[in-house]
């Protein structure tokens, strides 16, 4: 089995041929996920709400995530491990962002950064690859700047058609190894897609990117409550985990388990 690697997703743009990204935030589920030949993980800021119990992902720090994306790394030897830059750690200049990146590969052993922005953070991700270290950008709906952008909506509607593809253009040319798309209209993500040379990852951007990402938890039935539009569920990991505790405290409570075979 082979490493994946930043020119792998190259080529399979080039082939046409599409893959899978999901989140991960600690070693035993990177373990599952590197068995079920996941090639990229994503050791996002989301970690802010499944992991931290943040409302949004703007208060989750540095020190709340590496630890994480160690563990990742640990799980997942084959996979391309990526960590997602947190709010208010690159965006103040393409040295603050070299500084955090660089935390992330030496300290977490991440293969990649993921940040968040267009045009404006362009001058990011080019210091980024020309030090070495590979991109993946986000666009559309950009959740750290949820204050700025009225809430949880669809990106790139009407006169944003514009701007969307400026970014896309614009990550492209600073050196973006891939560019996340949420939340953006079908149509559109698949315009893009055509458009550039590098590989689109859709969430909530339609059937014509050439990857998709989803948080894990909601792509397995983890999560509590209401999930957005475009998660589909894939399993059932929340009901199979309360009934698997339920069931243990159950037995410890009634006496059956430990039994004569778990004893010594
Ligand atoms: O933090 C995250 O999980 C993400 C992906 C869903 C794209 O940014
Ligand atoms: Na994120």
């Amino acid at each position: 089995k082979r490493k994946t690697r930043v020119h792998h997703l190259q080529t399979m743009k080039a082939e046409g041929t599409r893959w899978a990204e999901l989140t991960a935030y600690d070693y035993s589920t990177a373990r599952i996920f590197e068995e079920a030949g996941i090639p990229v993980l994503l050791v996002g800021d989301s970690a802010a709400n499944v992991v931290y119990g943040y409302d949004t992902t703007v208060p989750v720090t540095v020190d709340e995530l590496l630890p994480l994306v160690r563990g990742v790394v640990r799980g997942a030897p084959h996979a391309l491990v990526i960590a997602d830059l947190p709010f208010g750690t690159y965006e103040a200049s393409p040295e603050q962002a070299l500084t955090t990146a660089i935390r992330f590969m030496k300290e977490g052993g991440a293969h990649a950064v993921k940040l968040e922005g267009g045009e404006r953070i362009a001058p990011q991700i080019a210091a980024l690859t020309a030090a070495g270290i590979p991109v993946q950008a986000h666009i559309g709906f950009t959740p750290q700047s949820v204050n700025t952008l009225g809430g949880f909506r669809v990106q790139g509607r009407g006169d944003g058609a514009e701007q969307l593809i400026a970014d896309a253009i614009a990550v492209q040319e600073a050196g973006a190894f891939s560019v996340v798309m949420e939340m953006v209209p079908a149509e559109l993500a698949g315009q893009v897609t055509r458009k550039l040379t590098i590989p689109t990852v859709g969430i909530g951007a339609g059937n014509e990117c050439d990857a998709q990402v989803l948080v894990w938890q909601d792509m397995a039935g983890y999560t509590n409550g209401k999930t957005a539009k475009f998660v589909k569920k894939f399993g059932s990991v929340g009901d199979e985990l309360r009934n698997a505790a339920a069931q243990y405290a159950s037995e410890v409570v009634g006496g059956s388990f430990p039994g004569p075979e778990h004893s010594f």
